[in-house]
């Protein structure tokens, strides 16, 4: 046990160690108080999943709650979920635990005779939501008449709808996930040739990120593009010196990381480590010790030695597994006020349960169809990404 009172009195939140009561506020609930799943729906959720045997595959990205994570075949984030989805041809149902976007992706790579469900359709995300078609079809109709959408190649990040990739299949781009951005920048700007120019949808932060601290190019480069203002509120001369258009988009959770936050951390925690998502704003990410995907984040928080002490700037049910599989490293939040991604968070095991015991009865609830003609679109702009040069998977 540490000794309580020689700790620094942290602002933050320090997971899993059930050692420091005044800094692990408000974690353990002590006392004689029922599980929080409910014990006769875990059990009915283990029942559904025996009867279905092989016939029913289930995801579940990084960010869900413990009580879905439970039941998930196969856990990752969305790069690999994608390509898991992909190799299980044998399975008629693939039960998606995870977001919108992530189970219009699985539709699209796995065949037609399989179906994708996302057991709570209003799980979205807020991301996704801020690039739309219209929206999109318009910034591209600006960029020819502005003379230069010849030179540009999109690139858009997985958090997006079908139609959003299907614009970059349309347009010679790819798709590339937090875990094969830099690998897929490097391929669009290569395609862009001298003088070319980057798309990049719907996340500035992964676009900026990855131009600036992966592939070293100036900031300078690197022009914001609001779809809510004429001309995406760029004049022709910022347009022609850009290297990189980013559309005005983040993630909700990832983009209330701050600079404030990490100095904290680094104040109050001799040695710490700073790890965060490259979906933190560009300030964040230049402050932290590693960046990366959360299969990043969970392969180098595995690999430390034991005692290292970590900040974590990510979704906050996954910070929590950390630290409860990692006690013999000191993990705590990056910052006490995020919450945890509400939309990740409306699958739960009702929900899930509700979707295996339906197809137990040989209901489909929830199927994710995306339609065939942008899905082919789509599906270009992903063989796209799958195919990058010497690209499997990188953290
Ligand atoms: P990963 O690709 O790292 O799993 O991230 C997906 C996501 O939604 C992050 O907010
Ligand atoms: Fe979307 Fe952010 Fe939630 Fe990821 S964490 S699903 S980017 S809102």
């Amino acid at each position: 046990m540490t000794d309580t009172a020689s700790r620094p009195k942290l602002p933050l939140l320090v997971l899993g160690q059930g050692t420091d009561l005044h800094t692990e506020r408000g974690v353990e609930c002590p006392g004689d108080l029922p599980p929080a799943s409910d014990p006769e729906l875990v059990e009915r959720a283990r029942a559904a999943k025996a009867a279905l045997g092989d016939r029913v595959f289930v995801l579940g990205h990084h960010y869900q709650r413990d009580e879905v994570i439970e039941f998930a075949d196969t856990t990752g984030d969305s790069f690999k979920l994608a390509k898991e989805a992909a190799a299980r041809p044998d399975a008629p149902w693939i039960v998606f635990c995870g977001v919108h976007f992530m189970a219009e992706s699985a539709d699209i790579l796995t065949s037609d005779d399989q179906t994708v469900i996302l057991p709570d359709l209003a799980a979205g995300c807020s991301m996704a939501d801020m690039a739309a078609i219209d929206q999109v079809e318009d910034c591209w109709d600006d960029l020819v008449e502005a003379g230069i959408a010849d030179r540009v190649v999109p690139v858009t990040y997985m958090n997006s709808s079908a139609a959003i990739k299907a614009f970059t299949g349309r347009h010679g781009g790819t798709i590339c996930t937090s875990s094969n951005a830099r690998t897929a920048l490097t391929w669009a700007l290569d395609k862009a040739g001298d003088g070319g120019k980057v798309l990049f949808l719907p996340d500035q932060h992964l676009g900026r990120n990855t131009y600036a601290r992966d592939l070293g190019g100036p900031l300078e480069d690197c022009v914001v593009w609001d779809p809510h203002k004429p001309m995406g509120g760029l004049t022709p001369e910022q347009l022609d010196a850009a290297t990189m258009i980013l559309w005005r988009g983040h993630c909700s959770v990832h983009g209330r990381f701050s600079v404030e936050a990490v100095e904290a951390a680094r104040r109050d925690i001799p040695g710490v480590k700073v790890i965060v998502h490259p979906e933190c704003r560009h300030e964040v990410v230049e402050l932290a010790d590693e960046v990366g995907s959360t299969e990043k984040i969970i392969k180098t928080i595995a690999a430390a030695p034991a005692g290292t002490k970590w900040v974590v700037g990510t979704e906050l049910n996954l910070v929590r597994r950390l630290g409860q599989q990692f006690p013999e490293q000191q993990i705590s939040f990056l910052e006490k006020n995020v919450c945890y991604c509400s939309t990740m968070n409306r699958i739960d095991l009702p929900h899930l349960v509700w979707a295996l015991e339906s197809l137990v009865e040989g209901r489909v609830v929830n199927p994710i169809r995306v339609d065939p003609d942008v899905a082919h679109h789509a599906r270009i702009a992903l063989d796209q990404m799958l195919a990058l040069p010497g690209e499997t998977h990188k953290d």
